[in-house]
């Protein structure tokens, strides 16, 4: 007897046809390095270096959004499930997938759980990821994505009904613009039947924010460092990063918070793959974040927008963090 064909347990593809997530990097940067003022893209950030810098940054007693999403999503996950009974998990973003592991516990737990698809722009920690998770949940395919999840897919995913989720904030990172236009394309791609569980970081008092981006152990200053060795490696340039200062704060006006680097004193900086060279003037900065901070009001106007509609909102009781679960406006 020929056994019954199985579809493959793992699978990890680029993004459509556009191939190296990074094939932008040189134009972003020449880009946002000869404008005034100087900015890079956080989605740069996330080097296999970088990606560990950041897990570290999710355990810091500073920083509260993880373990705070973490508690709301087991407080949750049963009940979303039950609620929307997903068999199909997609994920954009999903890094290193800890506290997804939540959520595809709740699917196995009701007899549900299929097909999980991370998408994330860093190609060492989807592949890590989806090997460890493919190990741990039996029966599970992991179907990953290496791509930007600012370009617009076709298609998310084969099956359903699916919970499509966006946690740790992330969405922040994204300007207003950039976040309705990612939005508007959920919202497209999202079926009747389909859910979209968004995690956000609240407005909150300024110093405790300040604090989650500004660790005393310097982590965070080591992470946004990275993104210059990230530069130096992928475009042959000879940025020094302690020649740069870690700076993050809260800008009220616009809601969010910065993060910079800024040069501790003049010099000029050799790009070799742009032919270009770059000069710091003292304390010149280059924004490298924003993590934008909202209220329940902002977050239900910016769903609007794309075409989705609220129909559950949670935060944990200090108000610090939230998620909200949606569906599309048919
Ligand atoms: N979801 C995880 C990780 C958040 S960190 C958590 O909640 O802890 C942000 C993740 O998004 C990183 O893994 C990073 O590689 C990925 N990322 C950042 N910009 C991206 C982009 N434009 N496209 C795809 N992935 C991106
Ligand atoms: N999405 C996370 C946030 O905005 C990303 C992040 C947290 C981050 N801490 C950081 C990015 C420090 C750069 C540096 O909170």
């Amino acid at each position: 007897m020929t056994p019954p064909k199985r579809k493959p347990k793992i699978h990890i593809g680029h993004q459509g046809t556009l191939g190296d997530p990074f094939a932008n990097l040189a134009d972003d940067v020449r880009q946002g390095l000869t404008k005034t003022p100087k900015e890079l893209s956080p989605k740069y950030f996330y080097d296999a270096q970088g990606a560990e810098l950041f897990e570290q940054i999710c355990e810091l007693p500073e920083y509260y959004p993880t373990r705070t999403e973490r508690a709301l999503l087991e407080q949750i996950a049963d009940e979303v499930i039950a609620s929307c009974r997903a068999t199909t998990l997609v994920e954009f973003g999903s890094g290193s997938s800890r506290k997804t592991r939540i959520l595809l516990d709740a699917m196995a737990h009701a007899g549900l759980l299929d097909l999980y698809v991370p998408i994330d722009i860093s190609e060492d920690i989807l592949r890590q990821t989806a090997h460890t998770l493919s190990d741990d949940y039996s029966g599970l395919r992991v179907h990953g994505v290496i791509g930007d999840f600012e370009h617009p897919v076709a298609t998310l995913s084969e099956g359903g009904p699916r919970l499509i989720i966006f946690l740790g904030g992330t969405i922040g990172n994204l300007t207003p613009d950039e976040a309705t236009a990612f939005l508007r394309n959920v919202g497209r791609l999202l079926t009747p039947e389909d859910r979209f569980l968004l995690g956000t970081d609240l407005v909150k008092d300024v110093s405790l924010l300040e604090r989650a981006y500004n660790d005393a152990a310097g982590v965070t200053a080591a992470f946004n460092r990275n993104i210059l060795s990230v530069i130096n490696r992928h475009l042959d340039a000879n940025f020094v990063p302690d020649r740069f200062e870690h700076l993050a704060f809260y800008n009220r006006e616009a809601s969010r918070i910065e993060m910079h680097l800024v040069a501790r004193e003049s010099h000029q900086v050799w790009i070799d793959a742009l032919d270009l060279a770059v000069d710091f003037a003292e304390s010149e900065w280059i924004r490298t974040e924003i993590s934008c901070k909202y209220t329940r009001e902002m977050v239900e106007t910016m769903l609007a927008q794309a075409g989705l509609h609220l129909v559950r909102w949670d935060t944990d009781q200090d108000h610090l963090f939230a998620l909200s679960l949606s569906e599309s406006v048919q």
